[in-house]
């Protein structure tokens, strides 16, 4: 169902949700995040009231709050819409995280292909400051919050909380080994908590209208509202908000898709659904909501698209673990021989997949966890075999 909230037109007076915040206590700021049950709209769906009650939980003088809006994921821009259009809203966000943490300090890590929006942000933090919203002992409490921007340098693994964290100190982007969690050693080894951009920007909403309202905006089990970016062959791409858990094929309604063969829904690292595949929710617990949705109409090459995939991960990935680095390359040979018709034994085939099941297992961040679904899906529902063996194996596995 399609529902306005960050992207509403009438939205409440900036600073309004940040204020009332500075009324409650910081615990009670959290346990409203954990009873709304907002989950992290980065990708990965982290509860956010768990997460800031870990961060605050961590003793230490110093605390961060990081805004994630490296959104490098292809076909990913509705961070860039809210960036662009309520980064105020943002700030404010962050500022309500900082609160209930005990941090003073927000960290905006932003892509840089959108270095072009940094006076933007640059001026609703001037707006925060002059009415008294940011600085020291804001609003004549005690508490003193700011925020800087930070540009990154256009990998896509720095998305990943802890590349993105070595990023901003200053060293390569390589993801850091989990625990310790950032909560209890992130950015400078401090307490940090790291929440995507359009997270944050739902948090204001949340403490103006309560944990109540905000759950009964999703559907069933889920949560408040999604924001969706819709692009390919559609007829109205663009940035949709629905509600959480809305079919897939409502928002391809509202996008205009006529002709559908497939649909890329959560990135490249996402799911990749069959035409006639379109009743499945966009949740947590169905389609991965990440925000990206890729529509190919019937004259694409499903196969040309894997390709594409796979050469950007095996670009992206870091190399620091084996199963990615040396796992990619593996599947990008096997598509280029699925294409070429040059398919070897069944056994061959059955391995790859076995591949896919080791690199989700045993690779170190989630880019290497997620980066053979597309393989999975694509080989298993597009791909043209003349393969007797495995036309065979395929008859079995849909029985
Ligand atoms: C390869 C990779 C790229 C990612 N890119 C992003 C990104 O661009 N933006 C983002 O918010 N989260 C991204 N994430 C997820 C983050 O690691 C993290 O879960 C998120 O920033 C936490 O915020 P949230 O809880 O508000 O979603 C990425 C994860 C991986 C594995
Ligand atoms: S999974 Fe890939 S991107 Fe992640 S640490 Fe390993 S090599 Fe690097």
């Amino acid at each position: 169902m399609e529902k306005k909230v960050l992207l509403a037109e009438e939205q409440p007076e900036f600073g309004a949700g940040f204020l009332k915040a500075l009324t409650m206590s910081p615990a009670d700021v959290v346990n409203l995040m954990k009873d709304s049950g907002i989950r992290g709209r980065g990708g990965a769906g982290f509860p956010v009231g768990f997460k800031w009650e870990l961060a605050s939980a961590a003793v230490s003088e110093v605390k961060f709050v990081v805004c994630n809006a490296d959104e490098g994921e292809p076909g990913t821009f509705k961070d860039r819409v809210l960036l662009e259009n309520y980064s105020e809203r943002l700030i404010e966000g962050m500022a309500v995280a900082g609160y209930s943490i005990g941090s003073s300090i927000g960290i905006i890590y932003l892509r840089a292909e959108y270095s072009y929006l940094m006076p933007v942000i640059n001026k609703a933090r001037e707006r925060m400051t002059a009415n008294g919203l940011l600085g020291k002992n804001i609003q004549n409490t005690e508490y003193t919050f700011d925020v800087e921007i930070r540009l990154g340098a256009g990998a896509y693994v720095c998305g990943e909380e802890t590349a993105l964290l070595e990023s901003l100190e200053g060293k390569s982007g390589l993801p850091r080994n989990k625990p310790p969690y950032p909560v209890t050693s992130g950015y400078q080894d401090m307490p940090t908590v790291v929440n995507n951009v359009e997270t944050l920007c739902a948090i204001p909403h949340i403490v103006l209208n309560g944990a109540h309202w905000y759950a009964e905006l999703g559907l069933g089990e889920c949560s408040g509202t999604k924001l969706f970016s819709v692009s390919g062959d559609v007829e109205r791409p663009g940035v949709y908000e629905l509600s959480m858990g809305s079919p897939l094929k409502e928002l391809l309604g509202l996008a205009g898709a006529v002709d559908v063969q497939a649909v890329q829904v959560g990135g490249a690292s996402g799911r990749t659904v069959s035409g006639s595949d379109l009743d499945q929710p966009l949740s947590f617990k169905g389609l991965p909501p990440g925000g990206s949705v890729i529509v190919f109409n019937n004259s694409v090459e499903m196969m040309g698209v894997l390709e594409n995939f796979m050469e950007f991960f095996v670009h992206e990935s870091c190399g620091q673990c084996t199963p990615c680095r040396e796992g990619l390359p593996q599947l990008q040979r096997a598509v280029q021989d699925i294409v070429s018709g040059d398919v070897g034994s069944m056994e061959e085939l059955k391995n790859y997949f076995t591949l896919t099941e080791v690199m989700k297992a045993t690779s170190k961040c989630g880019l290497g966890q997620t980066a053979a679904n597309c393989f999975v899906d694509i080989v298993t529902g597009f791909a043209e075999f003349h393969h007797e063996n495995y036309q065979s194996h395929r008859r079995g596995s849909d029985e």
